[in-house]
C-alpha cells in the first residue's frame, strides 16, 4: 500500500511540478479527492513559519486573540503547560469550571450554593499573565448538576435561570471578555419549531429562555460581549448547511426582538483531511453572521485524527493542513475577533476520550504535544495568524 502510495506520490509531484507552472491553480485548494490523494497533496506544504512570535504575538499583531480552553487541576498541576499557556495565549476559558456542573468542584453544588473558588483561581492566573478570561457557559443542556431534574420545573425556572445567571454574571463583571451566554440551542434532528434542541430550558420556558438568559446577562454585566456558541457549522454536508441556516435564522431574530447578542461563536470541531469543506460557503456563512452587526468567535477548534493514518508525520501534516485552510479562510472575515482551541496540548484533549482512535493510538488535535512540544499544527496556527488581514 505504501509503496504504491510513494510511486504515485512520485508520479504526482511530477505531475504537480507541470501543473504548478500553471500558475497557483492548486494552490492550498482543499481538493475534493480522496484522503490519500490529500495526504500526498498535503506532503508538498512546507508550513514555514518566519521569526520567533509566540500565538499570541502573532494573533496580537493583526488585532485577534488565541486563546485556550483549559481544566483548573491541569493549569495548577502542571507548570510546564501553565509556563507555555501564559507565553502562547492571550486568553483562557475554563473548560469546566463555569459549567453548572462538572468535575468534584462544580460551580453549583446545591440549588442554594455557588462555588466559585476553582474559577477565581483561574481568573486570577489570567490577571497575573495579562490574559483575558471567557465564560463558558452560562445555559446549556449538559452538566446540569444532579439536583436539576427533582427540583427546577415550570414554576420555577425562570427564577432558577435568573439567579443563576446574575450571580455568576454579577461574580465577575468587568472581568470576563465574553461570556458563552447560550450553548447549543439548535438541533435540527429534534424535530423542534424552527430548528430548537429539545432541551430542558426549552421543555420548561419555550424558545423564550434564549432571550432572557442575554438580557439577565447584559443587566448583570454590561461590558461583556455576550456569544451565542454552537458546533457544527463548518462543512458543505446537509446536516451543516441546514444547521447554518437555523443559526442565521435564530440569530435574525433575536436581533429583531432586540436582544442584547453580540457575537457568534462557531466551535470548530474539525475532523482531519475531511474534504467537505468548502472555503466559500463557511465564508458567505461568516459574511451573513458580520452582516447583520455581530462579532464572530472560533471558541473550541481542534482536529480530529480519528481516521488518519497511523503514521505521526502524515497524521500532523494533515491536521496542520485542516488549521491552516480553515483558519486562513475564516480570518479573511473581519469580523472574527478571536480564536481559541479546546486544549493547548495533546495530553489534555476531550478527544482521547470522548472520540478516541479505533486503533487506540493516542491522539494529536492540538498545537503541542503531550510534551508540551509545538508541532506542525502550531506553525499551520502561525502562518494564518502572520497571512491574516489586520483588524
Ligand atoms: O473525570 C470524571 C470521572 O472521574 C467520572 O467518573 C466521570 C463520570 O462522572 O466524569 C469524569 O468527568 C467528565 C470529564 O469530561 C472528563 O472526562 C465529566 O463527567 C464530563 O462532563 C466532562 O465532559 C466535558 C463536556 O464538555 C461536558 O461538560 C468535556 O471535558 C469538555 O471538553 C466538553 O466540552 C464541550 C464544550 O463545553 C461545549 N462544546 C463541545 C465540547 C466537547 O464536548
Amino acid at each position: 500500500m505504501y509503496k504504491r502510495l510513494m510511486s504515485r506520490r512520485r508520479t504526482l509531484w511530477l505531475g504537480l511540478g507541470t501543473l504548478a507552472s500553471i500558475g497557483a491553480l492548486f494552490k492550498n485548494q482543499v481538493m475534493s479527492w480522496n484522503n490519500q490523494t490529500q495526504a500526498i497533496e498535503t506532503a508538498n506544504r512546507d508550513f514555514k513559519v518566519v521569526g520567533g512570535a509566540s500565538l499570541k504575538q502573532r494573533a496580537a499583531a493583526k488585532g485577534l486573540i488565541y486563546g485556550v480552553a483549559i481544566r483548573y487541576h491541569n493549569l495548577f498541576s502542571n507548570q510546564k503547560l501553565a509556563a507555555v499557556i501564559a507565553q502562547e495565549c492571550g486568553m483562557i476559558v475554563p473548560e469546566w469550571e463555569l459549567k453548572w456542573h462538572v468535575g468534584n468542584k462544580p460551580l453549583r453544588p446545591t440549588p442554594d450554593t455557588f462555588d466559585f473558588s476553582a474559577a477565581d483561581r483561574m481568573v486570577k492566573f489570567s490577571r497575573t499573565h495579562k490574559m483575558q478570561v471567557r465564560g463558558h457557559t452560562l445555559v446549556w443542556h449538559e452538566s446540569l448538576p444532579p439536583w436539576f431534574g427533582e427540583t427546577v420545573n415550570r414554576q420555577n425556572a425562570e427564577q432558577f435561570l435568573t439567579k443563576h445567571i446574575q450571580t455568576v454574571v454579577r461574580h465577575y463583571a468587568g472581568q470576563m471578555h465574553s461570556w458563552d451566554v447560550v450553548n447549543e440551542a439548535i438541533e435540527i434532528d429534534d424535530g423542534k419549531p424552527r430548528g430548537l434542541r429539545n432541551t430542558p430550558w426549552w421543555q420548561l420556558l419555550g424558545e423564550n429562555y434564549i432571550d432572557l438568559a442575554f438580557r439577565v446577562a447584559a443587566e448583570a454585566d454590561p461590558k461583556a460581549l455576550l456569544v451565542y456558541n454552537d458546533y457544527g457549522l463548518d462543512y458543505d454536508t446537509p446536516e451543516d448547511e441546514a444547521k447554518r441556516t437555523a443559526v442565521l435564522k435564530l440569530l435574525e431574530r433575536l436581533k429583531s426582538q432586540g436582544t442584547p447578542i453580540h457575537a457568534l461563536g462557531t466551535q470548530a470541531h474539525l475532523s482531519g483531511g475531511d474534504n467537505r469543506f468548502h472555503p466559500r460557503k463557511l465564508r458567505k456563512f461568516l459574511s451573513d453572521v458580520a452582516d447583520m452587526g455581530l462579532k464572530i468567535l472560533i471558541t473550541e477548534m481542534d482536529v480530529k485524527d480519528r481516521t488518519l493514518p497511523v503514521n505521526i508525520q502524515e497524521r500532523d501534516r494533515i491536521i496542520a493542513a485542516a488549521y491552516e485552510d480553515f483558519l486562513s479562510t475564516v480570518l479573511d472575515e473581519p469580523a472574527v475577533i478571536a480564536v481559541l482551541t479546546w486544549g493547548l496540548s495533546d495530553r489534555y484533549t476531550w478527544l482521547s476520550e470522548f472520540r478516541p482512535r479505533p486503533d487506540r493510538l493516542p491522539v494529536r488535535p492540538l498545537p503541542f504535544d503531550a510534551d508540551m512540544n509545538r508541532k506542525l499544527a502550531w506553525n499551520a496556527i502561525a502562518r494564518a495568524f502572520d497571512q491574516a488581514p489586520k483588524r
